[in-house]
């Protein structure tokens, strides 16, 4: 349902910004890739837009608003596994901002999305202009990115499951339903 933003006492989670940078970079980084073997121009600027949104969203993780806070959601990797290992058994809590896997999901998309415009716009420079090696390390990055995009986007739609909750709604309204006993807020 599209109604979270006007359900009683549901709760902001994603700011604008997050939201915005979301989806913002699911486009830059969608024609970037689809574009790289066709239409160079585009991909340059989509593939800049994407690293410029990666490093505007480091920032926004240090000063955002709390959820958006990487102290919020990066969490040391015995947390991960633990909640890795819940998941396993089907007894993982549900969190309203992005839980421990999601977390670490995160920090991988932004250094691999990173890496990937970083290497990129290496290739446009006078030292690495036709260098073969680091095409291919452009190239590597940009395949392990969509990888864990994939893994992404199917950790999305088995938190959505296992909670009854459409987290990619929640990603466009911002808005989640309260918390209940066992939620981890
Ligand atoms: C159509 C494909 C995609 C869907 C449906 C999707 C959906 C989502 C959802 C629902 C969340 C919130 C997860 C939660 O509730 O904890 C999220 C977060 C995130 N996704 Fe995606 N995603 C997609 C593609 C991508 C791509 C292509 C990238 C990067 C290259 C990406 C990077 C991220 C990042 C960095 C976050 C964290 C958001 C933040 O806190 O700022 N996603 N995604
Ligand atoms: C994060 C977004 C990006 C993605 C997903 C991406 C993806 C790719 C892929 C898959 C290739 C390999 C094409 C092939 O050899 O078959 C490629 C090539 C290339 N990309 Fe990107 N790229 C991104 C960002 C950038 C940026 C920011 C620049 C420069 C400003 C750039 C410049 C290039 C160049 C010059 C090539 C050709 C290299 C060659 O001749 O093999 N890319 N990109």
């Amino acid at each position: 349902m599209m109604t979270g933003d006007h359900e009683p006492g549901w709760i902001r989670v994603w700011d604008p910004l997050v939201r915005l940078f979301h989806w913002s970079l699911v486009l830059s980084f969608a024609v970037a890739w689809l574009s790289a073997n066709s239409w160079e121009d585009v991909h340059m600027w989509t593939g800049f837009a994407a690293g410029g949104l990666v490093l505007l969203r480091v920032v926004w993780g240090f000063i955002g608003t709390p959820y958006a806070r990487f102290s919020r959601f990066v969490h040391p990797p015995q947390r991960v596994i633990a909640y890795l290992q819940a998941v396993a058994t089907g007894s993982e809590a549900r969190h309203l901002g992005h839980n421990p896997a999601g977390g670490a999901m995160i920090v991988a998309l932004i250094l691999a999305t990173g890496m990937t415009a970083f290497t990129g716009w290496l290739l446009t420079t006078d030292a690495f202009w036709g260098v073969t090696w680091m095409q291919h390390v452009h190239n590597w990055t940009a395949h392990g990115t969509i990888l864990l995009v994939g893994l992404h986007v199917a950790g999305v739609a088995l938190a959505s499951y296992r909670h009854n909750e459409n987290l990619v709604v929640a990603m466009i309204v911002g808005t989640k339903r309260p918390i209940r006993a066992d939620d981890i807020e």
